[in-house]
């Protein structure tokens, strides 16, 4: 089984941004997630998802009290991880486009190793980035360089098997003191168990982690959903699509968000033939 480690709660459009990671946990087919956070913004995540019950979720929550690095998620969520593969997600990362689903739900399946992504960027040097040989061959992943070696960035989702929290736990952390995701990963490509999967033009990936990038995203979301009528990351609505809960779980969500827009969609879902 694969579980999962994330992190945010400002609004994207009409939801929390943390919506947004979630919904590519659940359509991995992740259902039990550990969200890591400060000691000051915890509560507030719990007290916003709770156990996850009513999405056929289980969600439990880890401090993490100083910004150590996103690898030491492993060592925080070591005894949720136990002996299972585990999936990390940013809490501030965007991820849609159509295919997503396969993508996501194959790297999930991973059986040893690692899985990563690599997206084309205008600007990679504000992410971890990949270096190729000639041959496509992965050959470094650099966190921030000054000289990107290619347009690929790694977005903030990321696949291992359990050896990930051995590693995690004996990477050195960098001169700026933490535990890097970019070390964890370059440990997974030193042992030649690092897979770099390309996503294509069609997947957007965007990074909310500035007000602009939190506008931008917000504008994308209003953008498609207007148009298409279709909502981006409504966790009820892929829970009941996934059957992580049934028509009645559904209908007692649509309950708590009676005479909203939000509410009112979750009725249409409901209505739908499955
Ligand atoms: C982190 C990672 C970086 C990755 C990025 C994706 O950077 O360190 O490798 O490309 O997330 O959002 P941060 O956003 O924490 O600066």
């Amino acid at each position: 089984m694969t579980k999962a480690v994330s992190k945010q709660l400002l609004p994207v459009y009409d939801k929390p941004l943390i919506y947004y990671p979630i919904s590519v946990l659940m359509l991995s087919g992740i259902r039990e997630v550990l969200i890591i956070s400060t000691p000051r913004d915890l509560p507030a995540y719990r007290d916003l998802l709770g156990d996850g019950g009513r999405l056929g979720m289980r969600f439990s929550y880890a401090e993490q009290k100083e910004p150590k690095g996103l690898a030491e998620a492993f060592i925080i969520g070591e005894s949720f991880i136990g002996g299972d593969n585990v999936c990390l997600v940013l809490g501030d990362n965007f991820f849609y486009g159509q295919g997503l689903t396969k993508i996501l739900q194959k790297a999930s399946q991973i059986s040893s190793g690692a899985i990563v992504f690599g997206c084309y960027v205008k600007n990679p040097s504000a992410f971890g980035v990949v270096e190729f040989a000639d041959d496509g061959k992965v050959l470094s992943i650099e966190e921030k360089p000054k000289e990107p070696k290619s347009n690929y960035a790694v977005p903030g989702l990321y696949f291992y098997d359990n050896h990930v929290i051995e590693i995690a736990k004996h990477v050195k952390p960098s001169h700026r003191g933490e535990v890097e995701i970019t070390s964890v990963n370059n440990a997974y490509l030193a042992e030649g168990k690092l897979r770099v999967e390309l996503f294509g033009r069609g997947l957007a990936w965007l990074d909310t982690g500035s007000c602009k990038g939190l506008l931008e995203a917000s504008n994308f979301v209003e953008a498609v959903q207007s148009r298409q009528g279709c909502y981006i990351a409504c966790l009820e609505e892929i829970a009941y699509k996934s059957g992580f809960i049934d028509r009645d779980g559904l209908l007692r969500c649509e309950k708590e968000l009676r005479n909203t827009d939000y509410g009112r969609y979750l009725l249409e879902t409901a209505s739908e033939k499955q």
